[in-house]
């Protein structure tokens, strides 16, 4: 009987616990709603919410502002603070009204700012070394004269007589209408004679720092630097370069988290050309829904507030990519390779890209003289087409292509194609075996990616070479 009154009196220590919590954490708010907030921060429409305010190089630590524009002093209570707010100037303030002025509307008539260093004061490679490095000689910086492209689109080869359908530019002379959105972003309307155009016609520093928005237009449908709403200042205005940091002290810089977002890529990314679904990677990567950003993998930390400016698939391949494990079982009756296909740290298809993209592997088995030997079974076989070699082989292929009566590719640009999709998704593995004679001694396996299909850089008098990913023999 005693024990049970004495325990109805008094709380259980749980719940002492609690009341305790509950009354600091009473105190506590009391304590930040007398405290006055440090200031307050407009647009020109009013006050600001959402801004962001922190101590210079420490967004870590941001405070952000609230419906009325106020907020209290960042964790680390020493002014100046840097206030941030997409879609305007970066401001430093001491405290008090904050009044931020919005990224100017876009002038086209204002030239892009060469980044080589010496061409101007504003050089962009002048201050930035390493992204400048990084980016001179990668696929953004020659986005309006890589080799394929302009072998595609040369006048030249409208010349070239013999027929083939995968000349673009003679079977379609008006095709580079379509091209130069993506490619030839910086290009005045007057430069658009692709492939002619200069280096800053191309993907360049001042045409991916100016981006304010995205819009009016359809993602997919609408290209590259038509959906781009770009901040070029007029000619004599206040210049501006928007950027990822809204912590900078850099003066004329503005905010944008779009730079943080895969989004920021998709208008060039993701893209139906003259009818066909050529460019995918986004919405691929919208498919995996996995929690990193095309930035995250293809421009990794390069320093405390560096990121790599290479963005090459070369530099991608250093984190992940295609994985090979294969084995062989010798038996006395035959020999079987079996062979896994994975994709490691890959957030879209493998490949991905423009569709003419491909991966292959092969495999050559021979005997104790060196001579080769065809499979028992033929399953998994390559045809000519896929490999550029007059004679099928063992192996695989991951590709994405339109065909026509026979199989093989036909050009993206002829349409009334069937599609068909081999290529590795991210999360599903794939077996292959294959099955060989007994006299089989030694086997070599061979994986290469390439950029067009053998009939293509053929008519184009390109070599038949790509980038040889798996070389390994058992
Ligand atoms: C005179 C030197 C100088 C020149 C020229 C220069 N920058 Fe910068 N830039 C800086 C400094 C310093 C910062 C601040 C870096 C920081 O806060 O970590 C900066 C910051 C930036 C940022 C980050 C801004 C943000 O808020 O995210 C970008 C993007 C940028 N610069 C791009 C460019 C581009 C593009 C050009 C050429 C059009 C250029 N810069 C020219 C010195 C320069
Ligand atoms: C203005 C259009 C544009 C934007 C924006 C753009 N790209 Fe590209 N990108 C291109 C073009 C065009 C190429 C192909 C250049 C070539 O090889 O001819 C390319 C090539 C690449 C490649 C090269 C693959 C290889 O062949 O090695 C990678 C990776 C890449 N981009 C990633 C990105 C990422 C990540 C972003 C966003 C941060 C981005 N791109 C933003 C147009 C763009
Ligand atoms: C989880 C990491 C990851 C993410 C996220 C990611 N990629 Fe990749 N990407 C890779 C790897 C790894 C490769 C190299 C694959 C290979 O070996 O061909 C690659 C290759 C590429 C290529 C080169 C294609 C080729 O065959 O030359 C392009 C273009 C590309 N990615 C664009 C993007 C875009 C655009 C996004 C965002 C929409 C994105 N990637 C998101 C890891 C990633
Ligand atoms: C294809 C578009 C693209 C091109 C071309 C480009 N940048 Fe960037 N840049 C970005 C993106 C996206 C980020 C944000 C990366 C992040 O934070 O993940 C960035 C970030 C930056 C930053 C902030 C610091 C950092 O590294 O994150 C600076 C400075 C910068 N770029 C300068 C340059 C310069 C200089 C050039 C030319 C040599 C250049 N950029 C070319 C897209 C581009
Ligand atoms: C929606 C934007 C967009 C449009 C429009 C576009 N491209 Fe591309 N193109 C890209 C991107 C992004 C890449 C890089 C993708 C990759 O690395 O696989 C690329 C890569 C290429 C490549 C491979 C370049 C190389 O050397 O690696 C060729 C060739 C090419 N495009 C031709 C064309 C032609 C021809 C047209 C016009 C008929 C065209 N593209 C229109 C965005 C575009």
């Amino acid at each position: 009987m005693a024990v049970r009154a004495r325990s109805r009196r008094r709380p259980a220590p749980w719940l002492s616990l609690f009341l305790l919590m509950a009354l600091l954490a009473c105190l506590g708010s009391l304590h930040l709603a007398t405290r006055p907030p440090t200031g307050r921060v407009f647009t020109p429409q009013g006050p600001a919410a959402g801004a962001l305010v922190s101590p210079p190089m420490r967004s870590e630590i941001a405070v952000t502002t609230g419906r009325d524009g106020t907020y209290h002093p960042p964790p680390s209570n020493q002014p100046p603070w840097i206030v941030a707010l997409q879609g305007h100037y970066l401001a430093a303030t001491r405290g008090g009204p904050v009044h931020l002025e919005p990224v100017p509307e876009d002038h086209p008539e204002t030239p892009w700012i060469n980044p080589a260093p010496g061409t101007s004061p504003r050089a962009c490679g002048s201050c930035h070394p390493a992204a400048l490095d990084q980016w001179l000689g990668s696929p953004h910086q020659r986005s309006a004269a890589g080799p394929l492209f302009s072998a595609l689109l040369t006048p030249d080869i409208r010349k070239i007589q013999k027929p083939s359908p995968w000349r673009l530019a003679k079977n379609y002379p008006e095709a580079s209408a379509a091209c130069v959105a993506c490619h030839a972003p910086g290009a005045s309307s007057l430069e658009a004679e692709l492939p002619a155009v200069s280096i800053l016609g191309g993907t360049h520093c001042d045409l991916c720092h100016k981006v304010k928005d995205l819009g009016p237009g359809t993602l997919g449908l609408t290209h590259g630097r038509d959906l781009f709403t770009l901040a070029r200042p007029a000619p004599a205005g206040r210049p501006v370069v928007l950027g990822p940091l809204p912590d900078s002290t850099r003066e004329n810089v503005a905010y944008s988290p779009l730079y943080k977002q895969s989004l920021f890529c998709a208008p060039c990314h993701e893209g139906t050309v003259l009818g066909a679904p050529v460019y995918t990677s986004f919405s691929e990567w919208q498919a995996w829904g996995g929690n990193q950003s095309c930035q995250d993998c293809h421009m990794p930390a390069d320093g405390a507030r560096h990121h790599h400016h290479g963005m090459t698939a070369q530099l991608a391949r250093k984190q992940g990519g295609l994985r090979t494990e294969w084995s062989v079982q010798r038996t006395p009756t035959a020999n079987r390779v079996r062979l896994s296909l994975r994709s490691e740290k890959v957030g879209h298809a493998l490949p991905t890209g423009q569709v003419d993209r491909h991966i292959f592997g092969w495999l050559e088995a021979r005997d104790a003289d060196g001579k080769p030997l065809a499979p028992l079974e033929r399953s998994d076989m390559l045809e000519p087409w896929s490999t550029g070699m007059d004679h099928s082989v063992p192996g695989f292929l991951l590709a994405r292509w339109q065909e026509k009566e026979r199989p093989g590719p036909t050009p993206f640009w002829s349409p009334g194609g069937t599609w068909r999709d081999t290529r590795l998704l991210p999360d599903q593995p794939r077996e292959l075996e294959w099955l060989f004679p007994p006299e089989a001694r030694s086997f070599h396996l061979r994986v290469e990616h390439r950029k067009a299909w053998p009939a293509m850089l053929q008519s184009l008098d390109l070599p038949l070479q790509g980038q040889v990913l798996v070389d390994e023999r058992k």
